[in-house]
């Protein structure tokens, strides 16, 4: 059953194809999103499961903070697609 959902899983990356290839975590890493920002403790900026808590239950969190980024409003400008944007922050709202 397991194995059933990774193939799954894996085709459906596949099907997507290039340019939303990436998950949340690469799109953190690849973006240096992880120079100022780790899952559990404050570096430059907030942890992420911090972020996580701030943000819990608040409706279009990740559009919201995904626009933000993107635009560089009182946070440091960073040059990502939205799709990447939105799979980082997806990712940064699930931290736990
Ligand atoms: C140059 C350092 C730096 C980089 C690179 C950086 N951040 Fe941040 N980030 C900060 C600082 C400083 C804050 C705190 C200021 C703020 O609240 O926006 C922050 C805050 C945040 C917040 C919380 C914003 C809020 O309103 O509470 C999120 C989410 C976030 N960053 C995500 C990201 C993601 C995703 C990336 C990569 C695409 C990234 N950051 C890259 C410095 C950085």
């Amino acid at each position: 059953m397991k194995a059933a959902l990774l193939i799954l899983a894996a085709a459906g990356a596949l099907a997507a194809g290039p340019g939303y290839a990436q998950s949340g975590a690469e799109v953190l890493k690849t973006k240096g999103c992880m120079n100022c920002h780790d899952a559990a403790t404050k570096k430059v900026g907030p942890a992420y499961k911090d972020v996580a808590a701030k943000y819990k239950g608040k409706k279009d969190a990740e559009g919201e903070l995904a626009a933000k980024i993107k635009e560089g409003k009182g946070h440091p400008k960073v040059d990502a697609s939205d799709a990447e944007l939105k799979a980082a922050v997806r990712q940064v709202l699930t931290t736990k």
